[in-house]
Parts: structure tokens; sequence; C-alpha cells
């Protein structure tokens, strides 16, 4: 296996301003090249910047990436995507056809997800749809603790629109349900394949098998479907099994019910048009997320078992989240009836238990 290093750029480049254009200019050709043809970095570039501001952070990374040398960056404040506002901690660089987005940390994210990148490389698509970072710089905040490292990390722009984004377009999911059917089926497997790449031991039965590749965060938000139907997996801060592995079941149970019961927000408890509309498509896409993860992680010969049992967990905690909003959250989010609440269940999970 092809070993990644880390890489400090910041020493050498400072003492010698002369090799700044060679220096730079290899390393814009790498990334550039890169971050066209895929979204793998050759290495994370590491090092320091001077700079004390977000903006200016951001300018100075891009600068010392050598992507300024054939011509100015635009550096832009990543305020709102989609229907989303994001407070502050993001950044869009546009140089010269490459675009960068940029984000801000009060720790060393990029550098944790670096025994990630060896477990991606064993599988083509894991690479393709995980995104990895190309630098992380760290810097002093003006106005905060000045012993305190801040840390600026980029990544290759992923073009497209988050899941959130596609599932608020469809107004008629049935119309839409083979391609979003698709997507899901595709998420299953990349799930799937995830949590395989990092198995500690995959002798164990389900319920006991841990992995060091678990996204603990794995939600609407941090999914890009690119514009030729790709799922891309963003914030890889939420690989939280580095270190220690998780059990698998978990960290996809808790994203299948993201995915699917949460993904319309609360439709799934609401009596409205658009939750009918939603809870025709809804069993297609359930099916289509379990059984390509369970096939994937299990084999097809283990993969009925897997999916009646994530099946069975997903319909005990949807009933037990319904009593609780209807007990706690009255007034805030009408309810359907708990009679209602078992036959959409069963619609969705019964085929599967
Ligand atoms: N590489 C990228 N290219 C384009 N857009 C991105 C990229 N990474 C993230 N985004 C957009 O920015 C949003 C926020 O990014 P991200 O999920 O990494 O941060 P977050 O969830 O706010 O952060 P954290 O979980 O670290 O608090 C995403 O929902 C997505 O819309
Ligand atoms: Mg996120």
């Amino acid at each position: 296996m092809r070993r990644r290093l880390t890489k400090r750029v910041d020493g050498e480049l400072r003492k010698t301003k002369g090799s700044l254009a060679g220096a730079g200019l290899m390393v814009w050709g790498i990334s550039v090249g890169l971050a066209l043809m895929s979204m793998q970095a050759p290495a994370l570039v590491t090092g320091h910047l001077e700079a004390v501001t977000p903006r200016d952070v951001a300018y100075e990374l891009v600068e010392k990436l050598g992507y300024t040398q054939s011509g100015p960056c635009a550096v832009i404040p990543v305020k709102k995507e989609g229907n989303r506002v994001l407070y502050g901690r993001f950044f869009r660089a546009e140089c010269q056809g490459t675009k960068l987005f940029l984000k801000f940390h009060d720790k060393p994210v990029a550098q944790a997800f670096l025994p990630a990148i060896s477990l991606l490389e064993s599988s083509p698509l894991l690479s393709a749809s995980i995104l990895q970072p190309i630098a992380e710089f760290s810097f002093r905040r003006e106005g905060r603790d000045p012993d305190t490292q801040w840390y600026c990390s980029a990544y290759p722009w992923v073009p497209g629109d988050t899941l959130r984004d596609v599932l608020n377009k469809m107004h008629q999911p049935e119309q839409e349900a083979e391609y979003l059917t698709g997507i899901y089926r595709q998420l299953g497997r990349l799930l799937g394949e995830m949590g395989g790449a990092g198995l500690v031991d995959a002798d164990k039965p389900l319920e006991e098998m841990q992995s060091r590749l678990i996204h603990s965060d794995v939600h609407v938000d941090n999914l890009k479907i690119t514009p030729d139907n790709r799922v891309v997996i963003l914030d890889i801060d939420s690989f939280t099994g580095l270190e220690k592995p998780l059990p698998v079941q978990k960290g996809f149970f808790e994203g299948f019910l993201q995915l699917i019961v949460w993904a319309g927000d609360h439709d799934f408890f609401a009596d409205t048009p658009r939750s009918s509309a939603w809870l025709r498509v809804l069993p297609a896409f359930a099916e289509a997320l379990l059984t390509s993860y369970c096939q994937t992680l299990v084999g097809k010969d283990k993969a009925t078992a897997c999916v009646s049992q994530i099946a069975e967990m997903a319909a005990g905690q949807v009933l037990i989240s319904h009593n609780h909003s209807r007990r706690y959250l009255p007034e805030v989010e009408p309810v359907v009836s708990n009679e209602e609440m078992k036959r959409r269940v069963d619609m969705v999970f019964g085929p599967l238990r």
C-alpha cells in the first residue's frame, strides 16, 4: 500500500523566497491537476500562517499552496448553501479554474483524518466518494487566546447539491422516485464498503462488529450529489473511530434514521400533503439503502438477517420517538395518532423485518 506523507512547507518557503515560485508552482501544478482529476491530494500539506483574520488566513493559505501563481484567487465567505445558513467558518477560493472549500477549526481535523486515508486507498469507490483534505495550516486568531492555535483546512470544492437540497427540490417525489432510489442504493453500498474497509474482525456477528471507518454524522447536509449523480461524503471531522474502533451497526443505524425518517425534516410524524407524498416513496428508499448496505458489508448470504435486524431496531426507535413527541412536544409539532404511526412504520419497515 502506498504510504501518504504529511508534508511541511512553511519553513523552507519562508527561508528561500527565491525558490518560492518553483516550489509553489510545483505544489500548484500537482494540486490543480489532482483537484481536477479526482478528490485526492498527493499529501496533506501542513504549515503555519502569519495572518490572523479568517479572510487573510484563507488568502495566505491559497497563496502558500501556489494557487495564486497564475493569477489572483477570489476568497469568498460561504454563508449559505441551498437553504442552509452557515456561520462564518467556511470560505470558497476560486483560483483560475480551481475551486477550494476552506474550513476553520480549533483542532487539526485534517491531520486527525490521515489514518483514514490509508484505509480509503483499498477501495476506488471510497477514494472517489469521501472528501479528502489537501492542506491544513495553523494560525493565531486575532482577538483570541494567543496560546491557542487555530486551523484552516483546504479541500477540493465538491460541486452539486446536498442531499437535503435535492430532497427539498422534490415537489412530486413519486416522479423522482427511481432517481432517488438509485442515490439511496449507491449510498448504502458506500456506507457498507466504508464500514467494511475499517473492520477489526469480520467474523463477529453484526452487533459486535467494529470498524475504524465510521462517519458518526451521516445526514442530508453532509452528503453532496454531484452533477454526474455521485454521492460524496463531507465533514471528515466526523470520522470518529480512527483511533478507537466503533460498533458498525450503531454507526449505520443512526445514519439510516437520519437519511430515511428524519430526512424530510419531520414529515414522517406530520399529517400534511407533503408527508403523504413522502411516505409513498420512503419504502423504496429504505429498502434500497438498507439492502445495499447489508449486501456490501456482510455479503448476499447474510444480508437478509442484517436487513431485518436493522429494520426491527428502526421500527422500535421510531415508535419511541413518536411517543416522545406526542407527550413532550404536542404544541410544537402536531403529530399523527399512534395507530397512524404504526401504519407508517409497517409500511416502511414491515417488508424488511
Ligand atoms: N468540499 C466541499 N465542497 C463544497 N461544499 C462543501 C464542501 N464541504 C462542505 N460543504 C458545504 O458546507 C456545509 C458545511 O460543511 P461541513 O459539513 O463540513 O461543516 P459543519 O457540518 O458545519 O461542520 P462541523 O460538523 O465540523 O461542525 C455542507 O453542508 C456543504 O453544504
Ligand atoms: Mg456537516
